[in-house]
């Protein structure tokens, strides 16, 4: 039986392996392979309004059923800063170091240390459109933990833990993340779609 196709709009060749080896009842293809190289634009003000034009985007253009994905790390101090922000927090530039600096300067030592990272997920399938969501709560440390991870890893906690993200390996990690749980959602809503 042909399994049905879907454009997941990334690049990303960690997050692609994630969610092929849980939906493996479909055809699930990266940009690259759709011979797409648009710099597709990230101009909203909320994670999902990026997620609705990433997947819009695809579909629009290529009449294809596709999902993508956008997340932020919400600090409830900072007025849920930098949230759609989060990837370029000091800068243009992706820079993960220098964004974690400006983060712990900005918090100082306030003693609300309360965020959360957010994962919104935007599917376009056979003409409708569906939102999931996932979350996880923590707080920041005062200074990085860990070395593995990326990001914001190495100064988020999530609850219930007392350890930080980049002192996870990745499985552990995607059990109780943001992404690991919007995206159980979308394999759950996928595996039942008929
Ligand atoms: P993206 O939407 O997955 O590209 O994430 C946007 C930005 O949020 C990234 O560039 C990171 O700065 C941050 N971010 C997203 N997910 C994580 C995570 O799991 N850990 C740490 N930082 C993250």
């Amino acid at each position: 039986m042909n399994k049905l196709k879907l454009v997941f709009a990334t690049n990303n060749q960690n997050k692609l392996k994630e969610v092929q080896a849980m939906l493996t009842n479909f055809e699930i293809v990266s940009l690259a392979e759709i011979n797409c190289f648009d710099d597709i634009p990230e101009i909203a003000k909320t994670l999902e309004g990026n997620a609705i034009l990433k997947a819009n985007f695809i579909t629009n253009k290529y009449d294809l059923n596709c999902f993508a994905d956008d997340t932020g790390l919400e600090v409830e101090a900072l007025n849920n800063e930098p949230g759609v922000y989060s990837a370029r927090y000091a800068g243009k530039e992706n820079n993960a170091e220098e964004n974690l600096k400006k983060l712990l300067i900005e918090l100082g030592d306030n003693s609300n240390r309360k965020a959360q990272f957010r994962t919104a997920i935007t599917l376009n399938i056979n003409k409708k459109q569906y939102t999931f969501e996932g979350i996880c709560k923590g707080t920041i440390l005062k200074e990085k933990q860990g070395e593995k991870g990326f990001g914001y890893d190495p100064i988020f906690m999530p609850d219930g833990f007392n350890k930080s993200f980049a002192e996870m390996n990745v499985n552990e990690k995607s059990s109780i993340s943001h992404r690991g749980k919007a995206i159980e959602k979308l394999v759950t809503f996928l595996n039942n779609y008929t």
